[in-house]
């Protein structure tokens, strides 16, 4: 069994929904299980334990909620010590209801937590632009639904936004199954 790992944060429920929808994704690979976490309720065994991780964050002020920092520097950090995330897949999602066709900043606070993920030695996976669903809500660096109207006024993420989601979700547990039994990076 390939595990995969979906932590998110949400205030008002949007990448709550995107976080179900990756969930989805993975669940249509066979031999695939999805298991999805808040935050601040992971613990250090449950990154042990899974094959890929991916990580999803509303954009705030630009930048990852407090609680997805939070999970990095104390959850994560620890790990990172040990080098006992290397080789482990790494992906990101996200929502955000500014400017442009998936919010001001989405592109910076997914970037960011890619970052994140390339300290620890994990093997990143994009969204490749052929995905269904990318024109509504995708970015190369992973879905990220916009949240917002023209006006900025809250209109939550439509099935259609969640496309992208789903596939990302398939994409990355098919990545982890493949690279799950071999070691790419030797001490
Ligand atoms: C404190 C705060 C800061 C935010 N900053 C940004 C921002 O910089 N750019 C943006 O496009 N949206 C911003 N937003 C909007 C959220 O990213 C957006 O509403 C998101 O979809 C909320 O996700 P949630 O429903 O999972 O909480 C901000 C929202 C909050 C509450």
């Amino acid at each position: 069994m390939t595990k995969v790992l979906i932590i998110y944060a949400s205030d008002y429920g949007s990448t709550q929904k995107m976080a179900e929808a990756v969930a989805a994704g993975v669940e249509t690979v066979e031999n695939a299980k999805a298991q999805i976490l808040q935050a601040e309720d992971v613990k250090q065994e449950d990154l042990l334990a899974s094959n890929a991780v991916i990580v999803g964050t509303p954009t705030h002020m630009g930048s990852p909620d407090w609680r997805i920092k939070q999970f990095i520097d104390q959850v994560c950090g620890p790990l990172w010590m040990k080098d006992a995330l290397v080789g482990k897949v790494a992906a990101v999602f996200g929502t955000a209801s500014g400017f442009g066709s998936s919010g001001g900043g989405s592109e910076l606070t997914l970037l960011t937590l890619l970052s994140n993920f390339a300290e620890l030695g994990m093997i990143l996976i994009p969204l490749p632009k052929n995905t269904p669903g990318f024109a509504k809500a995708g970015l190369q660096w992973g879905p990220c639904a916009r949240t917002g109207d023209e006006n900025l006024t809250p209109i939550g993420v439509s099935d259609e936004k969640l496309e992208a989601a789903r596939h990302h979700g398939a994409n990355v547990a098919r990545a982890a199954m493949a690279l799950k039994d071999t070691s790419i990076f030797r001490a």
